[in-house]
């Protein structure tokens, strides 16, 4: 099957919000946090689609805070996961923050989730710091991971 990634526009707000509402361990956002990713802000935010053929597949968001990019969601429908989407949808925004000049990705993720952790680390991110009950329902820590570029 044919996969593609591209930049996310209005129209795929509602797919993507779907998505997310089935993904327990994503972060969880209102319709108004998604509708500003195309409002001109500041800090300026990159969000990725993928896709195979006509049916979506998963996104991923991050936020541009000048050299350093904080990824702030990544998810893959519940189907199409341990398929290698993401670890592709990863290395994408890599790449594109690489090619933009970031000298640093970075992110936090809940203790338990142990598959966004694997995903990260396959990707070489490195634990950089730990914020105790940082998360709630239910409460528990987040892990920082980081991976420089230079
Ligand atoms: C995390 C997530 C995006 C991974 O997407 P995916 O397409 O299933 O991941 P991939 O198939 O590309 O797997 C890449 C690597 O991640 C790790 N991994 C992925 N899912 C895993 C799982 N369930 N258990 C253990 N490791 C896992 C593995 O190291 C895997 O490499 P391998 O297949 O060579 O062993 C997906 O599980 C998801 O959408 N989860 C819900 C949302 C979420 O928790 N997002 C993170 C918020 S911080």
């Amino acid at each position: 099957m044919k996969l593609s990634i591209r930049p996310a526009t209005t129209a795929d707000l509602p797919a993507m919000m779907a998505l997310e509402k089935h993904a327990a361990t994503a972060a969880h956002w209102s319709a108004e946090q998604y509708e500003a990713l195309f409002r001109a802000s500041d800090p300026a935010r990159v969000a990725l689609i993928m896709q195979e053929v006509a049916s979506f597949q998963g996104f991923v968001i991050a936020r541009v805070v000048g050299e350093e990019w904080e990824i702030e969601n990544i998810a893959i429908a519940g189907p199409a996961r341990r398929r290698g989407l993401g670890a592709r949808l990863l290395g994408e925004l890599l790449d594109l923050a690489r090619a933009q000049g970031a000298t640093a990705i970075l992110l936090e993720v809940r203790e338990s989730n142990h598959a966004a952790r694997a995903l990260y680390e396959k990707w070489a991110f490195l634990e950089s710091g730990r914020r105790p009950r940082y998360y709630e329902d239910p409460h528990e820590d987040a892990i920082l991971y980081r991976l420089g570029f230079v």
